[in-house]
């Protein structure tokens, strides 16, 4: 966990809530014949392209660790298939040994029969329990593994990747993604497994009982096959949008709620209704799409197979009647047809959930085959020992320009060097780059080119614990976590005890508003009653950063929603944080400025003044004029 108190405008709330998948059950809605809206590819194209092959080789380290127990799982499904698949051979054997042994008065083969019949049924019954809870076990593992690698890869990529990708997305990958592979692992699989299975043991069956009529059967596999690669393919594309189009709705609810003060404040709510169900409209629109699939596909499977069953029934009898087929025999062929045709509805279903869990584990692949814009270091560095008298550390920006992956230059080239200690204010326009310099000292983005350097190391060669040791940076969104108000101070360090705590909170001034919490320090920040404002939020991530103790401490108008009354509060808690490091503060109020040794005047990504306050206030450039238009606004 990072120290840094910034959040970037998605102040995640619960995800807790899922969205479960739509039922599949749920008829095609009675879409209304409006204008297709925005083209449910436009929303394809943001997910991110999963390289050739990684979604297997997802599927194959997912399950990599349990080799042996899908083995016994596999095992167990196998024999239980044997078990089933004995019935109609004991039919047959009863029509046409057993009854005429009867007729002889032997009546053991039809008393072997009335045993062995029920005891294939209690076996195979013993043996689905056992596959059932095995295979429950294997997928519970796989969907375990999967979500915490979601989350950790989504928590250990660069911020760009956030600021492209969005809450909601990650959201939907890691609950109707995930969601859509356990359908698949519990149901689909075993599914086509057994469907596999039963296809074997009972054309084998077939072909054993009398090659011609298996023959015919086998026969009736080409159609089928054709029919399932027409399936698979077009539904394999319903699928991939219907993911997207599920993701779509799921980000529009995250930013509503996110967003919900703006909405209020403009009267959005129409508005964003009218999207919702546009977006909503077009994900069930694909769910029809599916279903309709669906249909073509089973319509198509049964009339394969009726045919099938007519062209045998129809040869069978002939050979019985010229004498070359035994009558058990044909009954069994029927009986086992019956069983092979039967399931392939059912394999319709498993390719559906196939489909399904195939395009989301697809995106899930794309997400997690992402790499880290911002690296770890291969060979991480620490920070040499601090220089004896010089509190903080030296900051360096060598040659450094920058752009954003969406954009211009934001940086143009660009030298600056902050000695070890000062307190360096930044002041400009909106947009003249002061938080993309920020940003780039705490490297949460790396310079397009050239170098930020700590006490002579480049950032991008620093352990990521010396950075965070030594940078830490308090934006104006205080973002506090969920847990009590000690928990966050203490965020940043882990091996602070309570005194620590109200040392920090006391010397920022925060002890009093704590103080006066429904429960003090152990006030949980997201209960009724712990209700926290703006500017006390920012008391606490000065506690946090004061706490934390960082070389390098940065501002970016950390100070803007505290009030005016509070004032010299702030003046003094800041002086507090500041002391005894390197402190880069961006101040929209110039009072601020006056505790710094030195102003940097930015415009357009360039430096354009730079030197003591008092000098600068002297003279007649840009910043003389800011400071002396504050003076004349609080006259
Ligand atoms: N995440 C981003 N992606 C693309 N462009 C950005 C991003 N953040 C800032 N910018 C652009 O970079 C420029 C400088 O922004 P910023 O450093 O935030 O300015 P300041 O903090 O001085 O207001 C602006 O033109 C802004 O549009
Ligand atoms: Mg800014």
């Amino acid at each position: 966990m990072s120290t840094t108190t910034t959040t970037t405008g998605t102040g995640q709330r619960d995800p807790a809530e899922r969205e479960s998948t739509p039922a599949r059950s749920s008829a095609p809605q009675d879409t209304p014949p409006t204008p297709k809206p925005p083209a449910d590819d436009a929303f394809t194209g943001d997910d991110l392209p999963s390289p050739p092959g990684a979604t297997r080789a997802l599927l194959r380290s997912l399950l990599a660790p349990m080799k042996a127990r899908v083995g016994v799982t596999t095992l167990l499904l196998l024999l239980q298939q044997a078990a089933v698949q004995a019935g109609p051979l004991l039919v047959a054997y009863t029509i046409d040994r057993a009854v005429p042994a009867f007729r002889r008065d032997d009546s053991g083969p039809l008393i072997a029969v009335a045993v062995g019949y029920p005891l294939c049924a209690l076996l195979s019954g013993v043996l689905q329990y056992a596959f059932i809870q095995a295979s429950a076990r294997v997928n519970q593992d796989v969907l375990l593994d999967l979500r915490g690698r979601i989350f950790r890869h989504a928590q250990a990529l660069s911020l760009d990747f956030h600021e492209r990708y969005t809450s909601g997305r990650l959201i939907s990958r890691s609950t109707t993604d995930v969601e859509s592979l356990r359908e698949l692992l519990d149901e689909g699989l075993q599914e086509l497994i057994t469907v596999v299975l039963s296809f074997v043991y009972i054309l084998a069956t077939l072909l054993w009982l009398d090659l011609s009529l298996g023959a015919v059967a086998v026969a009736s596999f080409g159609p089928l096959y054709v029919l399932v690669r027409m399936y698979q393919r077009r539904a394999g594309r319903v699928y991939g949008i219907r993911s997207t189009a599920i993701a779509a709705v799921i980000v529009k609810f995250v930013e509503t709620v996110n967003g919900i003060r703006p909405v209020r404040a403009f009267r959005r709510e129409k508005v964003n209704e009218r999207e919702f169900a546009g977006l909503n409209h077009s994900h069930e629109r694909t769910n029809g799409d599916a279903l309709l699939e669906m249909a073509r596909y089973v319509v198509g499977s049964r009339l394969v197979a009726n045919t099938t069953v007519a062209a045998i029934v129809l040869w069978g009898a002939y050979r019985v009647a010229s004498g070359s087929l035994e009558l058990g025999v044909l009954a069994a062929a029927v009986l086992y047809l019956r069983r092979l045709y039967d399931p392939i509805d059912r394999l319709g279903m498993f390719l559906n959930s196939y489909q399904s869990a195939a395009a989301s584990l697809e995106k899930v692949a794309g997400l997690l085959a992402q790499t880290p814009s911002v690296p770890e270091p291969a060979h991480p560095r620490e920070l040499p020992p601090a220089r004896g008298d010089l509190p903080g550390r030296e900051v360096v920006f060598e040659d450094v320009r920058f752009a954003y992956r969406t954009g211009g230059e934001v940086l143009p080239p660009f030298a600056l060097t902050l000695p070890a200690g000062q307190t360096v204010a930044v002041v400009g326009a909106t947009g003249a780059g002061k938080s993309t310099l920020a940003k780039l000292l705490a490297r949460f983005y790396d310079p397009t080119d050239g170098r930020v350097l700590l006490d002579g190391v480049d950032l991008r060669d620093l352990s990521t614990p010396a950075l965070r040791r030594g940078v830490v940076m308090v934006t104006q969104e205080a973002f506090l976590f969920s847990g009590t108000v000690a928990d966050n101070i203490a965020i940043g360090s882990p091996d602070a005890d309570r005194a620590d705590v109200e040392r920090a909170a006391k010397a920022i001034g925060a002890h009093e508003f704590i103080s006066s919490l429904p429960d003090g320090y152990d006030t949980d920040v997201r209960k009724r009653g712990g209700r926290i404002s703006a500017g006390q939020r920012q008391l606490v991530a000065f506690a946090r950063a004061l706490l934390a103790d960082p070389a390098v401490l940065i501002l970016d108008e950390a100070t803007s929603s505290l009030d005016i009354p509070g004032e010299r509060a702030v003046q003094h808690a800041m002086s507090t944080v500041l002391k005894g490091r390197t402190a880069v503060v961006i101040a929209h109020r110039l009072s601020t400025v006056e505790i710094a040794d030195r102003v940097l005047v930015m415009e357009h990504g360039h430096i354009i003044e730079d030197g003591h306050p008092a000098e600068l206030i002297a003279g007649t450039g840009k910043f003389a004029a800011l400071h002396q238009a504050w003076r004349d606004s609080l006259a």
